[in-house]
Order: structure tokens, then sequence, then C-alpha cells
């Protein structure tokens, strides 16, 4: 993308029908959004290629499904109880709330700590100047209460993360599915983090989905495999059609992993708003999690390794992403704005696997002789594609609406059609226009998008 301001970038999103701001009729409510009518589509089209690259096409990957409400015991467990905090300040002026570590890397001291307390004296409120609290750790956990009583024993929160619905599921999942190591678990859902700035758009919210992958292996094997990991994560990215140059690899120092990892690694995108910034990460949790379930649930979750004959805790490797950060990566990455014969030209370069909207039938016009083929046509290509059908405006201007969604192809019916039932199929990204018996439609659709 060029540099379009954020708001700009915002505004366009609601324009289209992707995203909007959730209860947006009350003001709406930060770190919340709403996805709209294309919104969803391309949500849905990220999650079914992320799904098919790592479980349908993999013989070592199987997916679940796990609730968002656990036994609140797992978070104790799992260390989010005690450590998923941020530390947080105030400003005692206009009372605005910052993440301290946040200000601190701002003011390029490498030293922001993730979890941990920092020092922020000599900081001033970046809003206005006023003198700031010490910072104090809050925790991002969203706190509930299951059902009517609302005391200590029914507090439960909403799941910080999907990876520990797979981790309670081990035994299960090895028990049903009799997987040898290596072998993973994915799954995709919501997560809920309490952040104390959201922000960026869709970058960083309260509610967002993720779609991890908790891949069990022998300890030893770990390293490796996680080097593997990287390789394919990265490849995945590249696959989507996401620049090259805009995409990087980062290690997290010593300080900054969290406290479950040996090594994480951040697959990270250059964003016109924030710079390089976190997409994916890929971690080594070790035999943390699985040891931490044995212990408070008192539950043996090991796995028999018939070479040794030993009861082993599997190490893991955990590619985590979110759905939400992708979905902004992608539109961002393939938004275009070009010149073409004098006039400016927008253009959403998806893959037409990612693409909201496969095809849109056109109508030359509203002429009642056209109407019926036309919808005859899109009658033909619903089963198959999402079709989209459009006879408001100019021909021009639909085609120029359609760029703009990343439509790859737009079907035009137009007086020839009535008399040699063809159609002219208009290429998104050459503009080129080729003419196809109607019998013949669905066929060269399929292949088209198959091969694009
Ligand atoms: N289970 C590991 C884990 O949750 P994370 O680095 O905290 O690790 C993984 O999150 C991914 O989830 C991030 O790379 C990002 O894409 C997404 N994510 C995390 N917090 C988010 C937020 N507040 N809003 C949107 N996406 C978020």
């Amino acid at each position: 993308m060029n540099n379009l301001p954020m708001d700009t970038f915002v505004s366009l999103c609601k324009r289209r029908g992707f995203v909007f701001q959730s209860s947006e009729i009350y003001g709406g409510i930060g770190g919340f959004w709403d996805y709209g009518p294309l919104g969803v589509e391309l949500k849905n089209n990220i999650k079914r290629a992320w799904w098919k690259t790592v479980v349908q096409e993999r013989d070592d990957m199987v997916g679940i499904d796990s609730a968002i409400v656990m036994n609140p015991r797992t978070w104790v467990a799992s260390g989010h109880v005690e450590t998923f905090a941020d530390p947080m300040v105030d400003c005692r002026s206009c009372k605005r709330r910052f993440r301290a570590d946040e200000l601190i890397a701002s003011h390029h001291e490498p030293e922001s700590v993730h979890g941990h307390p920092v020092d922020v004296a000599g900081l001033r409120c970046p809003e206005c100047g006023g003198e700031l609290t010490e910072p104090r750790m809050f925790n991002l956990m969203f706190k509930t209460y299951v059902g009517p009583v609302e005391d200590d024993a029914s507090v439960a929160y909403l799941r910080p993360e999907t990876a520990q619905g797979i981790f309670v599921n081990f035994e299960n999942v090895l028990n049903t599915t009799r997987k040898k190591l290596p072998f993973g678990i994915a799954q995709i859902g919501k997560s809920f983090r309490n952040e104390i700035t959201p922000g960026n758009f869709i970058f960083r919210d309260r509610e967002f989905e993720q779609m991890e992958i908790e891949y069990f292996v022998m300890p030893g094997a770990d390293e490796e495999c996680h080097e593997r990991w990287i390789e394919d994560r990265m490849s995945w990215w590249l696959g989507l059609g996401v620049r090259r140059d805009k995409l990087h690899i980062r290690e997290h120092d010593k300080e900054e992993l969290s406290h479950y990892a040996k090594r994480t690694v951040d697959i990270e995108y250059e964003f016109p708003f924030a710079g390089f910034a976190e997409v994916e990460g890929i971690a080594n949790r070790t035999d943390f999690d699985l040891r931490r379930h044995e212990e408070f649930a008192g539950r043996t979750l090991r796995y028999f390794d018939e070479a040794s004959g030993q009861q082993i805790i599997p190490y893991v490797i955990e590619p985590s992403m979110g759905v939400d950060r992708c979905f902004l990566t992608l539109l961002i990455d393939s938004y275009v704005e070009e010149e073409v014969r004098g006039e400016k030209r927008t253009v959403l370069r998806l893959k037409p696997e990612l693409a909201p909207i496969k095809v849109a039938v056109l109508p030359l016009s509203r002429n009642e002789r056209l109407v019926p083929t036309a919808r005859r046509v899109a009658g033909l290509l619903r089963p198959r594609f999402m079709v989209q059908y459009d006879d408001a405006q100019s021909i021009g201007r639909r085609y120029r609406r359609q760029d703009e969604i990343g439509t790859p192809f737009g079907v035009t019916v137009d007086f020839d059609t009535l008399d040699d039932d063809a159609v002219t199929i208009r290429d998104r990204d050459t503009m080129e226009q080729v003419r196809v018996p109607i019998a013949n439609l669905v066929q060269t659709l399929r292949e088209k998008l198959d091969e694009s």
C-alpha cells in the first residue's frame, strides 16, 4: 500500500463493507470490531486457506474446536493468572492510561519488558505532558461468572489464547486418533484480552480470532522442528501473495520471552502506520504446559514412546497467529492505486482464493432484454462461486467498484449475448477481456481461478 493514512484506510474498509466499528450506533466500544458482508468472506477465506495448509494437506495434523470458557484452574496452571499482565500507568492530569513498556519503547530504550515491572521514572504523559503514576501490573484476562451466583467460586475467564484448549485435550486427541509423535493439533477460535491500549484499527483488539497450532515432538527434536515451522509459516505468508520485502523474521530477546517459551521467533510485516510489527509468533513452549497441567490436574499427560519403552512429556512448537491481523496485512498489502489511461484505479490484488467475491455478473445495462439472461448467468454461477450481481451505474464504474473489492473476474452480458449466447470475462489485473460461450463459462472460470 502506498502511504494511505490510517483513518482513510479505516473509512475505505467501512465504505466497502469490510469492517465496522462494533455497536457503532451507540458510539462504539474500544477494541471491538464487526466484519461486514465482504469482511466475513475474506475472513472465512483466510481461515480456510490456513486450515487447508496446516490440517487438510498434512498427515501429521488434526483439528479441534474447544470451548472459550474453561475450568479456571486451566489459567492458574498455564501461568496466565499470575503473569499474563502488562505494566500500566495513569496520567495524574488527564487521567489517560498507557502501557509503561510501550512508553519506554517509544523513548527508544531497549528494556521494554512484557509482563515485568519497568522503570518509567522521568517519563511524562505523551498526551498532555502530565505526571505519571507508578506502574502497576494489570492482568489482561476478562473475568466473568459462571452460574447465577457472583462469588469467588464462580469466577471464570474468557480465554486469552486458544492454545490451552489444545493442551487440555492432548490426551483425548491422542487416545482417539492414535497419532504418533511428531504430530500437531490446530484450532481456530476467538480469544479475548483486556488490552490497555487497543488500537491501530484491527491490529490490537480486545476480542480477536486466533489460528494456533501446538505441534508435539520428542524432546531433543524440538529445535530442528522449530526451524522447519519457521520456514513453513513464512512460505504460507508468501504463498498468499504477501510481498517478500514487507515480511521479516525477528528473534525475541531473552527478556521478552513469554513465561513458557525457550525461544520465540516472530514473523513481522511492515505496516505503514506502525513499522514492522508481529503478525505471527512461532514459539518453542518446551514441555511447560503439559507438565503444569499434569501437576495441577493430577493426571498423567504423557506419550508412550515405543522405541525407548518410556512415558515422555513431549515438547511443543507453537505457530500462533491472529486472523484479524492477517486480514489487515492482506488488505494493506494488496491495496494498489494505479493510473490507467489517465484515470486513477484502485485495485485490491488479492489472490483469487482470498477474494470475497470471485465473479461479478454485470449486465451492460438494465435493459429489459438483457436482465433475464444476466440473471440466468448469475444463477448458473452461484452454486459454484461467490457471485455478486451488479447492474447499478455505468459499466466502467461497476468494473472499478469490483476492482476496489478485489473481484478477480467480471462477466459482462451485452446485446451480442442475445445472439451468440456468449459473455465477456474481464480480468481484474490485466483488464483483458475474452469472449466465452455461456455453455463453457463455469469450466473456464474454474480453470482461471485455479490458475491464478
Ligand atoms: N498462544 C500464544 C499466543 O497467544 P501471542 O504472541 O500473544 O501468542 C499470537 O499471540 C498472535 O495472536 C499474534 O501474533 C497476533 O497475530 C494475534 N494477537 C495477539 N494479541 C492480539 C490482539 N490484542 N489483537 C489482535 N491480534 C492479536
